[in-house]
């Protein structure tokens, strides 16, 4: 039976952890304080924003939240992110994406200050990734490199096959496996005979955004499955990319869903914020 790797503990362990720097700040006078920006009513960026301010409250970190309506500029909002980017008492700012389709996000996301950029989207904090300097890394993959070392699953040297490119997961990953001496391999919606690649991963990370879409043919016996992927299946049951019961059976360790990467997102944004007192006192 394959191990389950839990998010939900590891997640609860990583907010404990920041909790305690928290405390730890504040008795030096140091608070730790996120500016949450959302534009329009997007039923599920309203969930993400309030579970996020949730963790915030729950780690000791002060949120202040701006719910801008849809009609905002994109000037507008850019004039607010450079007001938070001057204030000394704001240390992260957060954008929730999507933005209303009359704005450009990446004119938006340059717009913040890359010590303030707690979602490591910045071009600055994308670049620093790529060349081993200090700087932000995009909370879901950072997270999914802290569930593979707190299961105690080696990466050094391991062949991790990556399904999916985004900027928010799938590169940014792919820059993290490296930096921990994985040979990485990224494949597309464009790649060719894609279970030619997945069959030959030690540990498979998927995020492609297909419900259920990999099946044990995609995976080699004893391999480390990570399912990005979120969607409800027919039942209105929570799934991933993965199909957990046929693909289970076959690997050594696997994430769930929920319960896997999900949870890891926002332990890891908490983390960011805390580590963004230290990065805003470097010169
Ligand atoms: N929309 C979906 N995921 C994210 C995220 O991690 N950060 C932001 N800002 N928006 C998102």
């Amino acid at each position: 039976m394959a191990q389950l790797i839990n998010g939900k503990e590891i997640s609860s362990q990583i907010k404990e952890e920041v909790k305690a720097q928290v405390t730890e700040l504040a008795g030096q006078g140091i608070s730790v304080c996120l500016a949450v920006i959302q534009v329009g009513d997007d039923p599920a960026s309203s969930v993400y924003v309030r579970n996020k301010k949730k963790a915030c409250e729950y780690v000791g970190i002060k949120s202040i939240s701006y719910e801008l309506p849809e009609s905002t500029s994109e000037e507008d909002l850019i004039v607010l992110v450079r007001q938070l980017n001057e204030r000394q008492d704001v240390n992260g700012i957060l954008v929730q994406l999507p933005l209303p389709k009359h704005m450009d996000e990446d004119h938006v996301l340059l717009s913040i200050d890359p010590k303030k950029d707690v979602d490591g989207f910045h071009p600055q904090s994308v670049g620093a990734l790529s060349i081993g300097l200090p700087g932000f890394v995009s909370c879901t993959p950072a997270g999914i490199i802290q569930l593979l070392k707190r299961s105690g699953i080696a990466i050094e040297g391991k062949h991790c096959v990556i399904v999916g490119r985004s900027n928010i997961v799938g590169k940014p990953m792919a820059l993290l496996m490296l930096r921990e001496n994985a040979t990485v391999t990224v494949t597309h919606s464009k790649t060719k005979d894609l279970a030619a690649y997945t069959r030959q991963a030690d540990i498979l990370i998927v995020a492609m955004g297909k419900r259920q879409f990999i099946t044990s043919e995609y995976v080699k016996e004893g391999a480390v499955v990570i399912d990005v992927g979120m969607h409800r299946d027919e039942n209105n049951k929570l799934c991933g990319d993965v199909d957990f019961v046929d693909v289970s059976p076959k690997c050594s360790a696997i994430t769930p869903v929920p319960g896997g990467v999900g949870p890891m997102t926002i332990a890891m944004l908490m983390y960011n914020c805390v580590a963004s007192v230290s990065l805003q006192s470097r010169k």
